[in-house]
């Protein structure tokens, strides 16, 4: 029963981005109590290993249990989720301590990422640490959805380029891998002038011209390869445009598909929020980035586009 076995099929996101203190914690804690409102019974992974903060987000202490249990006591990841006070919401915090994403290795990482499939939810929100470590983009890549998060800000955005082009990298570096292409990958690129290939995508072009089967091999495994952007804490009309502008970047030098799905505004609510340790999204039900982040959540279950700059100024989007 197909219909049957899609509706009970569990859907994992991952937020990253690179940098620091863009509000991805915020925007992952959010969008899950989000679908946890409507009925989703949501997980939410906190993935900053060395730097787990998602508690503070719903007013809890740091749990005692946390992915170091796990990693070095087995302790199933069932039993290291807490309740966040949010009906159909659980929490798995990150490590405390000695634990950094460093130092997972590979079979630690295959593993978590197994049991975490196999999670008993509809929805599991993995929200990631700052930075390109091979063991956040391979995290990132595991998922469903994969979203990006950055400010309008010239160092996010350069620290959130430079994440989706390593995420970029590590995938195609895995099909070269799997579809034994890495020789004729390297020869290629050795006569790059030759074959008047200037760039990473002149490169996959050329080999997808060269052979049916490298063709379809590119287009079964990057078709649902989707990056969705966010952009916080905007305070401009013209920081809205910065989404689309980004979009194009990605398409023209990688040929890479991202979907703008949306801004939240900056609201200091926020941060009292978090200090008075209050959830947002139950204690700011008026405020617009309330709105605006279940408008963004909507967006990317539905994976429809926020409107482009010309919708939106023309008054085509209400
Ligand atoms: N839309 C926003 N408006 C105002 N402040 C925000 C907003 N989003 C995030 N912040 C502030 O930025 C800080 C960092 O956010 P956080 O989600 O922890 O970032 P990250 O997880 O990317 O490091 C938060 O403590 C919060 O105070
Ligand atoms: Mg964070």
């Amino acid at each position: 029963m197909p219909e049957e076995q899609s509706a009970r099929q569990t859907s994992i996101w991952a937020v990253g981005g690179g940098k620091g203190g863009t509000g991805k914690s915020f925007l992952t804690s959010s969008m899950a109590t989000c679908l946890a409102l409507q009925g989703k019974r949501t997980i939410l992974l906190d993935a900053d290993l060395g730097g787990a903060n998602l508690h503070n987000f719903f007013g809890l202490i740091r749990p005692r249990s946390s992915l170091t249990d796990f990693f070095e006591k087995k302790v199933p990841l069932q039993e290291i989720a807490v309740h966040t006070g949010i009906a159909n919401l659980q929490l798995i915090t990150g490590s405390i301590g000695s634990l950094d994403s460093e130092s997972i290795n590979h079979a630690q990482k295959q593993k978590l990422f197994r049991h975490v499939q196999a999670l008993d939810a509809d929805m599991i929100l993995i929200d990631l640490g700052a930075g390109t470590h091979i063991n956040t983009l391979d995290t990132f890549l595991q998922a469903d959805k994969m979203i990006v998060v950055t400010v309008p800000e010239i160092t996010a955005i350069e620290n959130m380029y430079q994440f989706i082009k390593s995420v970029y990298y590590r995938k195609l570096k895995s099909i070269f891998k799997a579809y034994d292409l890495n020789t004729l990958v390297q020869d290629t690129w050795k006569n790059r002038t030759a074959h008047n290939i200037r760039s990473l995508k002149d490169l996959i072009n050329h080999l997808k011209l060269g052979s049916d089967q490298i063709c379809s091999i590119f287009e079964r495994e990057m078709s649902g390869f989707v990056v969705h952007l966010i952009l916080n804490e905007v305070r401009t009309p013209k920081d809205i445009l910065v989404g689309e502008n980004l979009k194009r970047v990605c398409m023209n030098f990688f040929g890479l598909r991202v979907v703008y799905s949306g801004y939240t505004s900056y609201d200091e609510a926020v941060q009292k929020n978090i200090n008075n340790k209050e959830s947002f999204m139950l204690f700011n039900r008026l405020s617009p980035v309330v709105k605006e982040i279940r408008q963004i959540t909507e967006h990317i279950v539905t994976q429809t586009p926020f409107p482009t700059p010309e919708e939106l100024f023309d008054g085509r989007v209400a």
